[in-house]
């Protein structure tokens, strides 16, 4: 049984014999025809089996075989406008690898939780295919991108001293002898001393967060693309974050329109999406809130001085066709690293980043403070343990310019391409608040 062939190659090979090695996706017979579809991973293609034109063996293996059996098939290409894919295959002899019995997941509908303790399975299904290669390609076009524009990847720890993004979200780990290590936040200090080395960088690896908030954004683990640059403003970052989402969304549209098909993506959505992106000062997003309370779209007033919850987001992203750049922030409701308005100190320089239709942030970041002085007293203020911070604090000592990046969640940023509800169907295996199965 070879050579293999891939169901995504089958155009090539029409009329030819091939040999394809899969998985019964589904099946039906009628008396002395069975139709069995078989899915490869690249694809999934329809199959003819005759009984007249198989062994009597062969056909006693393929009839009534369970779902999600493995087996490998001989047969002829024909090009065929009903078949589903355009293709079908003739058989003439096959070979079952594994005969499985009561596949779990069939084509009736079954609860998500029922699906997600089945996620080491569900994987196989075709919706959860398309967004997994969607982020396969994302993942690729980040890479590209950052890397053409001469960012050189070096990759943060994920065992660290301490903590990032606040001291509420921390996982702690044993670290042999009485010392406490955490589960990285965010690779950023490492990057603020990467980029000091070789100024453009980018780290991008899992973080986690001790979140207890049970939302469709939040996942424990989740992976983030972190860029840093040296010499460097909060305007760069937003000027760098139009352009690399701009880049994203291009290259799903270019690759991936069939797997979009089928979630049914609306993409004229997504084809709106090119630079400039609306700026934001946070004042006249804290404007817009209220008003839309007074309109009664929003339930609770925003104050200024509060950090955006849920609602707000979705109300603000969905005000814009494009990604919302939200900016100045009050320095109260933001990390200790953040550097200040020169003009309005109470303002810290960052910026978040909310996708459109809802979808609320996909990135946060902005300027970095660069004096020694400031940071020491931030570090005081946070409460954070002086003696873990060192090693940062010299980053300001030796060589200290202004400098900034940001970070955009993976998971994010592909349920807004995708258009699906929540980030749990776009990672392979989610942890979340009460999920740490399969
Ligand atoms: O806004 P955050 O907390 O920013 C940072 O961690 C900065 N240190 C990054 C930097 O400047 N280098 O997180 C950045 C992004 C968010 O915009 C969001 O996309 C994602 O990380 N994110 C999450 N994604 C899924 N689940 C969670 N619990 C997330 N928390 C943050
Ligand atoms: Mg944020």
């Amino acid at each position: 049984f070879k050579p293999q062939v891939y169901i995504k190659d089958l155009s090539r090979h029409v009329g030819e014999e091939v040999v394809i090695k899969g998985w019964l996706y589904n099946s039906r017979s009628s008396g002395k025809i069975l139709f069995p579809q078989l899915r490869d991973g690249t694809g999934i293609v329809q199959c003819v089996v005759l009984k007249s034109a198989v062994s009597p063996e062969v056909w006693e293996a393929l009839d009534h075989l369970g779902q999600e059996s493995s087996l490998v098939v001989r047969g002829k290409v024909r090009e065929d406008a009903r078949a589903p894919g355009g293709y079908e295959i003739e058989v003439t002899d096959a070979e079952v690898v594994q005969a499985a019995t009561g596949y779990p997941i069939t084509p009736k509908e079954h609860g998500v939780e029922f699906l997600l303790d089945h996620r080491h399975l569900w994987i196989r299904s075709r919706r959860q295919h398309a967004i997994l290669k969607v982020r396969h390609t994302v993942v690729r076009a980040v890479r590209d991108f950052l890397d053409q524009e001469g960012f050189i990847l070096c990759d943060a720890p994920i065992l660290t001293p301490a903590a990032c993004e606040g001291t509420t979200t921390l996982f702690e780990v044993d670290y042999f002898e009485d010392e406490k290590a955490y589960l990285t936040q965010s690779g950023q200090l490492y990057n603020e001393a990467t980029a000091a080395a070789f100024g453009r960088v980018y780290c991008f690896g899992p973080t986690f967060r001790a979140e207890k908030s049970k939302t469709r954004r939040h996942l424990t683990e989740f992976w983030m693309v972190e860029p840093e640059m040296a010499y460097a403003t909060i305007d760069d970052v937003m000027e760098l974050s139009e352009r690399f989402l701009t880049a994203i969304v291009a290259r799903v549209l270019d690759e991936r329109r069939e797997e979009l098909k089928l979630l049914e993506r609306d993409t004229a959505k997504l084809e709106r999406i090119a630079p400039p992106f609306p700026r934001l000062h946070y004042d006249e997003a804290v404007r817009i809130l209220q008003e839309g309370h007074e309109r009664g779209a929003l339930e609770d007033r925003f104050e200024w001085g509060g950090d955006f919850g849920a609602p707000d987001e979705t109300y603000l992203s969905q005000q814009f066709e494009k990604p919302v750049m939200v900016h100045r922030f009050p320095a109260a409701v933001k990390a200790f690293y953040m550097a200040r308005d020169p003009e309005r100190p109470e303002l810290a320089l960052g910026v978040d980043v909310l996708a459109p239709e809802g979808y609320g942030e996909i990135i946060g970041g902005g300027e970095r403070a660069a004096s020694l002085e400031f940071l020491e007293e931030q570090i005081r203020e946070h409460n954070l343990p002086r003696e873990a911070f060192e090693w940062y604090l010299d980053l300001r000592r030796y060589g200290s310019v202004p400098h900034a990046g940001f970070g955009m969640g993976i998971e994010r940023c592909v349920a807004w391409l995708c258009g699906i509800e929540h980030v749990r169907e776009t990672i392979p295996f989610p942890r979340m608040l009460y999920r740490l199965r399969p």
